[in-house]
């Protein structure tokens, strides 16, 4: 993805960072430190700009990859309602890709050429939705832990620097707040449920457990991107710092329910007043990350698959805009 992008941004790149930028970089720095939004239009250094084009379109694709694991059970739902619910929130995440794309595509870059990095296998995406959903009580707990994580995530990045991002994020945070919701409810349901769908959703939090802590990136110490993008205000919490303040929320919330994480290393610290979990394998994260994860050929297949199928709809869409003169 990095050469992706570097091309993706090469053109840019070529319009500034002459020394003669150094006033504009300095003005564009101040209006950061002021709390000011970065709109579209305006200067921007290039490294800021291929920060944010690596990073959102990423999040688009973690979107669009992320309907799958849940996608799958759909058909599958216990319940007509449970259906409707699944299904608005699988939409929702479409719905998410689409604003992404859109903030993007704000800073030079095409949905197209994005897409084509995704087909082909060159933009990242995130880790946890190569790791598959085996049966209905996954629904609950992606939507309990995963959007969860998520939403800490979000917040974090309505408050970003770049504009469009942030404000997409405003948006996408209330929604996967009611995605959060659904997952939590099916959880709590199965936890007060029966011995056997208690084991169920601990289970399925066993499987869950290290894939959601590993989505808030790799530790600080091997998180490349952090410096500039802290920097810019583009992230204004570093990885560890996200990852613990979702251990810290969810570990007293699933004790209340009788659950418990698969770590032997958990501890509570009563002087920092942080739950300490035990090491991440962070092997484990690189091998998905480079392709190699439970799920990844499968994802990418149903991705391309859907590409090719929703071809003849963009054709049409693009004859109709055509027809009407707007294409
Ligand atoms: N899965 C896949 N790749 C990852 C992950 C992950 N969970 N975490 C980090 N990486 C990649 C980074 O993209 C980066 O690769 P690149 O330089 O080739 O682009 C590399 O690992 C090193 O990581 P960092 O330097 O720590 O990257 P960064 O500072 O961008 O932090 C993070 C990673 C936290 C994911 C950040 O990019 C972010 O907040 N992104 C927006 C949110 C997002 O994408 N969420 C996706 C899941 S939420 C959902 O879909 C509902």
């Amino acid at each position: 993805m990095v050469e992706d992008i570097k091309m993706f941004g090469k053109s840019l790149e070529t319009v500034e960072e002459g020394p003669e930028q150094e006033a504009q970089r300095k003005a564009f720095e101040d209006r950061i430190a002021h709390g000011e939004k970065i709109e579209p239009g305006d200067w921007m250094p290039a490294e800021y700009r291929r920060q944010l084009i690596r990073m959102i379109s990423q999040h688009a694709h973690s979107e669009v990859v992320g309907m799958l694991p849940e996608g799958a059970w759909i058909g599958r739902a216990p319940s007509l309602r449970r259906k409707m619910i699944l299904l608005a929130k699988v939409q929702d995440e479409a719905g998410h890709g689409q604003y992404l794309y859109h903030a993007a595509e704000t800073l030079g870059v095409s949905r197209e050429e994005l897409i084509e990095a995704l087909l082909a296998g060159k933009a990242k995406y995130s880790s946890v939705f190569n790791y598959p959903a085996l049966n209905w009580t996954d629904v609950g707990v992606i939507g309990y832990l995963v959007d969860f994580a998520a939403i800490l995530n979000q917040t974090m990045l309505a408050r970003c620097s770049y504009g469009p991002y942030a404000r997409a994020m405003v948006r996408i945070s209330a929604e996967e707040n009611f995605n959060k919701k659904q997952g939590q409810d099916l959880v709590i349901r199965m936890a007060h449920g029966t011995l056997g769908e208690k084991a169920m959703v601990q289970d399925a939090i066993n499987r869950w457990w290290w894939p959601t802590l590993m989505m808030f990136g790799p530790p600080d110490t091997a998180s490349p991107n952090s410096a500039a993008l802290i920097r810019w205000g583009i992230k204004t919490k570093t990885n560890d710092e996200l990852r613990q303040e979702f251990v810290d929320k969810i570990i007293p919330e699933l004790e209340a329910l009788g659950l418990t994480v698969p770590d032997p290393g958990l501890s509570y610290g009563a002087e920092s007043g942080h739950w300490m979990t035990g090491e991440i394998n962070w092997d484990e994260f690189w091998r998905v990350v480079q392709g190699q994860g439970p799920c990844n050929q499968e994802r990418m297949a149903a991705r391309r698959a859907a590409h090719e199928e929703g071809r003849w709809v963009r054709e049409a869409l693009e004859a109709y805009a055509h027809h009407q003169g707007l294409g």
